[in-house]
């Protein structure tokens, strides 16, 4: 359906406040939405239409609405903090915005503290604040851009922890049987970046999400790269002998502020690609003819290959297809320098170009790890790669 042809939601659907009692006065519909400053990547953008949810009920009201008068079929697409999703320069769907707020203590004994988080608090405040109060667990995940509410979609993971260490349950609305369910964390089929959510695209809005965090000050993990010497720093210039959280996740500030660009400053999405696993066998073949390809064990005879470095060693640390090149400290991060006004497409080539060379010298295959949005709201595979 070409846009000319598309009729007009707003009073289609009776979701503009304006003309719909049902629906809440502080829901916002907008159409004809830029989208370009709502992705990290900064990829020029505008969505038909665009809903702000600021609590649950709202969700309720917009779906009845929708529902009842969706002859159009037009698609649904959930869009957190978009910091880890390539968004198309048109993008004909209705998207959903979960940007409620709130951190709320679930229990609390003497070990450990159960907090409940509303999708719209931004990751990085909530880790500093859970730090603040004394409950550990999420000092690893400093400075991850984006809202609580994708956290588990990526079961986002750095410095030796991800999400499912602590996350307990998530509450979530399934688009297609307009139902709220509790899904534990086994229930979220959790893997290396990748869970239930990101497996079944357009279904899910998480809204909450639920943490058991600990209280025990001296327990830390420290053990990746650089993080037990930096963190030690911190520890000496406080005049403690041991690092406690607060200098884990200092020190893993200053690490990612070194090598990732600040999608503020440079716009970029993370790791573009995943760190691909492979066999054993094939890793040590490799080894003969790169003694310093950087590899972790991984269970059943598997190896995750560091992707960053693959890609350095095709020759393309700072390379790519302008304007879409990969980051100078970091070459596993893609980064736009034409900001708002690239397109997917701009990343689509580039991707294509790096998976080749990457290809051609290891014969490993890249895949990409943010979510790709078609122009009908869907979410699409990877079929960007040769
Ligand atoms: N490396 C290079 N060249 C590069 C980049 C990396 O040789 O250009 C080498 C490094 O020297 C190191 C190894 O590759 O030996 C691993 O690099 P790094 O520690 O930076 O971690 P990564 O595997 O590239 C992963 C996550 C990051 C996370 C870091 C730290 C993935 C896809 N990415 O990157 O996550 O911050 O570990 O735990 O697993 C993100 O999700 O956006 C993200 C940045």
């Amino acid at each position: 359906m070409t846009s000319a042809l598309r009729p007009d939601l707003s009073t289609q659907y009776d979701l503009s406040p304006k003309m719909s009692g049902e629906f809440s006065h502080e829901t916002s519909l907008e159409s004809s939405h830029d989208l370009s400053h709502a992705n990290t990547m900064a990829l020029a953008c505008v969505a038909d239409f665009v809903v702000t949810l600021t609590d649950e009920d709202q969700l309720d009201r917009f779906m009845a609405n929708y529902a009842g008068s969706n002859e159009y079929n037009i698609p649904l697409l959930v869009l957190s903090g978009g910091s880890n999703v390539l968004l198309p320069a048109q993008l004909h769907a209705i998207v959903l915005r979960p940007l409620m707020r709130g951190i709320v203590v679930i229990d609390q004994t003497q070990t450990y503290v159960d907090i409940e988080v509303m999708a719209g608090e931004n990751w990085h405040d909530l880790v500093i604040y859970t730090v603040a109060q004394g409950w550990y667990g999420l000092e690893n995940l400093a400075l991850i851009p984006g809202l609580t509410g994708a956290a588990p979609v990526q079961n986002i993971g750095a410095y030796g922890v991800q999400l499912e260490d602590t996350l307990q349950y998530v509450r979530a609305y399934h688009l297609p049987s307009r139902t709220w369910q509790h899904l534990s964390a086994t229930d979220c089929e959790f893997g290396y970046r990748d869970s239930l959510f990101k497996r079944s695209p357009n279904t899910w809005l998480i809204s909450r999400v639920g943490f058991r965090l600990h209280l025990d000050p001296s327990q830390i993990l420290a053990s990746y790269g650089d993080v037990q010497s930096v963190a030690q720093d911190y520890a000496k210039q406080q005049n403690r002998t041991l690092p406690i959280p607060a200098d884990v996740m200092q020190a893993i500030i200053d690490i990612r502020t070194q090598k990732l660009p600040d999608p503020k400053q440079l716009p970029n999405c993370g790791s573009f690609f995943q760190n691909p696993i492979i066999s054993n066998a094939k890793f040590t073949a490799l080894q003969e003819t790169y003694p310093d390809i950087v590899g972790y064990s991984m269970p059943q005879s598997m190896v995750k290959v560091a992707a960053g470095w693959l890609i350095e060693q095709a020759g393309l640390k700072g390379g790519g297809i302008a304007p879409i090149v990969t980051h100078q400290q970091q070459a596993l991060v893609l980064t736009n320098h034409t900001p708002y006004q690239a397109t997917q497409e701009d990343v689509a080539e580039a991707q294509r170009y790096i998976v080749a060379c990457v290809y051609e010298k290891f014969a490993i295959h890249l895949s990409r790890e943010p979510i790709w949005v078609n122009a009908d709201g869907l979410i699409g595979h990877d079929e960007h790669v040769v």
